[in-house]
């Protein structure tokens, strides 16, 4: 094992030190959160009651009755003590394209615009869904929804007016904060034409509010929409607005966001995070897993629009009052050059990513990042998939000099930041495995019947007995499917639907999802979603789509489908559909390969047998174990002479 203890001084400095903070987070939460709520998180009132939780329910409460504002403790407190300190080094899609944003910037922007929001009657509580490109008037926007304690909802700039307008109508959106247009690669994608186009959908929404972004020539509607900049200089202008506006008092139980993520239904679930809780575990986590100092530089790959940038790209550094680096461009195909350029010039000194990013960039040639002075790294970390040994390796040699320390971090959106996690400090760090419980989790792996495995090396599925600040508190609207989704599986503990493994020293292995759920380029895709994208074409008439297992994009996107009677079976259709869910979800939802079927295993109740098409479509299919249980056998002869080949780029 190669050495991989952090040279660089650590908040938890070896596994001793971390093992009698870890005991002291389970034997007594409310003690130990509370310090550490009094440590990193400024409030106006002290709470009353440190943690009140109910599995059965799934009621969990931190710090009810304390109160305090996100955009408080992430701007205003450091803007009063150090507003030159830049929080935001921002690169645009075209590398000349660039932008800094002082502590003092972020104040004055985020509050004119949450002055704005307030004219228009919007105020704690409302949703307000945000749409928006890698820019820095996305922060922006929510921290001046948080400011008047609206609650956000951002939608993944990059997802299609389909996936727009369901997250809209499903939150009850009451404003929508969007730009004219984002750039890809160059292109220009009309993000205000997908809006108008899912608006359609919420006749109710009484205010959009457009950034100017590409400068499209467009028309507003003048009854609802208004451009950001000309709003914003409208409040300014008025003498009777103050400089900066007051915070709203917010309690620590008031939801701050709501995030929308796969399920294995059709609906995506509006996750839902707090003020208080979700804000402390993503300051501690920040500081602790990172290893972060006040001089650092820290650079979150992920698109805000997924929880990864707002915890480790938005509320995380910035409660720790770091600088940011905040990119435009995609990750794919990543251009080493831009990348090794971003380090250097904004001496990167964390760099969070995905193994999918590391894969790609380890495929661009032996060391793409050779010429560039990297020298400012400390820590690595990835999240989102299974990081191999063979990855680990490569990001350790040719980014961490042999010598930064690698952080697997394991998290959901609905954990609100890293649960299983190495410590830069504790070694030894073991490549590719994801070690560690964070302080306050307490997992337990069950196997088939629910019991917990005894032994090392022995597969289940991962669960979580303590609650913790960061954990999710509700699906916006349907707090039913909350409980049955997380909580129902097994009494008294917190279901995360990966399966894992715990070898000899403690240390976890995620070994993936149980469920519906696609893993493709770290992108969480529902099997369901994909679907029912599908199904909108006249010609298809049913759709199994599946996520065998993918050398760079760690699964694949692989749709076996059965067309309506005498509909052609061909390539170009085939391009059509790839296309159309692309456009109905956005680029990320992109399927590798379709295969034609005239039926779909399913079992004797109707349930379509995916664990037995994911076998089919990797190749590995070898007999369907018990045909007592499928409706039709002889389907599966035909499922897999017909299999076609998914990992041709
Ligand atoms: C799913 C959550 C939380 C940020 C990124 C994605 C998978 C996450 C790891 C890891 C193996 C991982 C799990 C999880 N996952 N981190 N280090 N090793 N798998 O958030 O979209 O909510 O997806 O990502 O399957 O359940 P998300």
């Amino acid at each position: 094992m190669p050495e991989t203890r952090s040279p660089f001084p650590a908040p938890v400095r070896d596994r001793t030190d971390y093992l009698r903070r870890y005991q002291r987070s389970i034997e007594d939460p409310e003690g130990f959160w509370a310090e550490q709520a009094d440590h990193y998180l400024t409030w106006s009132r002290k709470w009353k009651t440190g943690l009140f939780h109910d599995f059965e329910q799934a009621r969990f409460e931190w710090f009810r009755g304390g109160m305090l504002n996100a955009a408080y403790n992430c701007v205003d407190r450091h803007a009063e003590k150090h507003g030159e300190k830049v929080a935001y080094f921002w690169q645009g899609d075209r590398p000349n394209d660039t932008r800094t944003v002082t502590y003092a910037d972020l104040l004055e922007e985020s509050s004119r615009l949450a002055t704005v929001l307030k004219a228009k009657h919007i105020g704690k509580g409302d949703r307000v869904v945000l749409y928006m490109p890698m820019i820095v008037e996305l922060p922006i926007a929510m921290l001046a929804c948080a400011r008047i304690g609206a609650i956000h909802c951002v939608v993944f700039g990059e997802y299609g007016p389909m996936a727009l307008a369901n997250r809209l109508v499903e939150c009850q959106a009451k404003a929508l904060i969007t730009a004219d247009g984002r750039y890809r690669d160059g292109l220009v994608v009309p993000l205000k034409k997908y809006a108008d186009q899912a608006l359609k959908r919420v006749p109710d929404l009484t205010t959009v509010i457009v950034c100017r972004r590409v400068g499209l020539d467009l028309t507003l509607d003048p009854t609802r929409e208004v451009w950001w900049d000309e709003a914003v200089a409208a409040i300014s202008a008025d003498p009777h607005q103050p400089p900066t506006l007051p915070p709203e008092q917010m309690d620590a139980e008031d939801p701050l966001f709501i995030l929308f993520t796969s399920g294995t239904t059709g609906v995506p679930k509006g996750i839902v995070h707090t003020h208080g809780g979700y804000l402390l575990y993503a300051a501690m986590t920040t500081h602790i897993v990172f290893n972060v100092t006040p001089d650092d530089v820290f650079w979150c790959t992920a698109d805000v629009g997924w929880i990864t940038g707002h915890t480790y790209g938005v509320y995380g550094p910035l409660l720790n009052g770091l600088t940011s680096v905040i990119y435009e461009g995609t990750p794919d195909p990543p251009n080493a050059d831009r990348y090794g350029t971003i380090l250097q010039q904004y001496k990167v000194s964390t760099f969070y990513t995905t193994p999918t990013l590391v894969r790609a960039l380890a495929k661009s040639g032996d060391a793409p990042l050779a010429p560039y002075d990297l020298s400012a790294l400390k820590v690595l970390g990835t999240v989102g998939e299974a990081l191999s040994s063979k990855t680990w390796n490569w990001l350790h040699r040719h980014l961490g000099r042999g010598i930064c320390p690698i952080v697997n971090t394991y998290w959901q959106t609905e954990t609100g930041g890293c649960v299983l996690t190495p410590l830069p400090g504790v070694g030894p760090l073991k490549p590719g495995v994801g070690t560690l419980p964070f302080f306050g989790i307490d997992p337990v792996i069950l196997d088939d019947i629910g019991q917990e495995v005894t032994g090392p090396d022995q597969d289940g599925v991962l669960c979580i007995r303590t609650p913790w600040p960061g954990m999710a508190r509700t699906i916006y609207g349907d707090h039913e499917r909350f409980i049955n989704a997380y909580f129902s599986q097994v009494p008294g503990l917190y279901f995360t639907a990966d399966g894992a493994r715990k070898d000899k020293d403690g240390y976890y292995r995620i070994i993936g999802r149980i469920d519906e759920v696609i893993n493709s380029s770290g992108n969480r895709l529902g099997s369901a979603e994909l679907e029912a994208a599908l199904m909108l074409h006249p010609l298809v008439a049913e759709a199994a789509v599946v996520g065998p297992p993918h050398p760079i994009k760690g699964q694949g996107v692989y749709a076996f489908i059965i067309l309506k009677k005498d509909a052609p079976q061909t390539e170009a259709l085939k391009t059509e559909l790839i296309k159309q869910v692309q456009a109905e979800i956005g680029p990320i939802a992109s399927i590798d390969a379709i295969q034609w079927v005239d039926a779909l295993p399913k079992t004797r109740s109707g349930k379509i047998m995916r664990h037995l098409l994911n076998r089919i479509a990797a190749g590995t299919y070898d007999g369907a174990p018990d045909l007592s249980v499928v409706s039709d056998p002889g389907v599966f002869d035909h499922l897999v002479t017909g299999h076609v080949d998914y990992l041709e780029p």
